[in-house]
């Protein structure tokens, strides 16, 4: 019998399996000091969805603070580097559960705003992040190895927003 799923934080300890997640579910692959680097700077921000005793997904973020963020000029941003749901556990909320998770703990980093690239033809990752309350930005020509071009959505303490931020706040 299909166990509940449930959300934590990552930590050093989920590397492996991130990785194959990450080979598995997407071309964009990293190597292990990478996601090395972002745990142990940013594991707050970074998300596991275990089920059935095994991590079938994942969320990594980190907070980008520019120099020149502590002179008040540029905002610090969260960014969401890389996500994946295994396929047999797509399609019952993992997805926005840990996109929920990780915004949560950006949010309380005093971020001002989200952003994340996704492939053009990524029909189910831009849905998801529309429903979360991204908004395409733009649209970044060729900007994968194979040459499609990627969307750069963002969220933002925008008013249209406020009922995620406050539903996120509030948790
Ligand atoms: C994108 C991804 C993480 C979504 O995970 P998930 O657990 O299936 O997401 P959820 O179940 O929370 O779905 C949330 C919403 O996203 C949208 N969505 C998800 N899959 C979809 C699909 N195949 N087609 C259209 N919309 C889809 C729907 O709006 C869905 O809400 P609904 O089920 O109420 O209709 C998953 O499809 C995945 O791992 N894809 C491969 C990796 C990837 O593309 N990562 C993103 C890189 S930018």
């Amino acid at each position: 019998m299909e166990q509940k799923s449930f959300v934590r934080q990552a930590d050093l300890g989920d590397i492996n399996d991130i990785i194959k997640i990450n080979r598995q579910c997407l071309p964009e692959n990293y190597s292990f000091d990478f996601f090395y680097r972002i745990i142990t700077d940013f594991g707050f921000a970074c998300v596991i969805a275990e089920q059935d005793d095994q991590v079938v997904g994942y969320l990594l973020c980190r907070i980008e603070r520019p120099f020149s963020s502590f002179l008040g000029m540029n905002p610090v941003k969260g960014h969401v580097i890389s996500i994946a749901v295994l396929p047999k556990y797509r399609r019952q909320g993992l997805g926005v559960e840990i996109m929920k998770y990780g915004m949560k703990k950006m949010i309380e980093q005093k971020i001002s705003s989200v952003y994340l690239e996704v492939r053009v033809s990524n029909i189910a990752a831009v849905e998801m992040y529309k429903k979360l309350g991204y908004y395409i930005k733009k649209e970044h020509k060729e900007y994968y190895r194979d040459g499609e071009s990627a969307f750069v959505m963002e969220w933002g303490k925008r008013e249209e927003n406020e009922d995620t931020f406050s539903d996120l706040s509030s948790q």
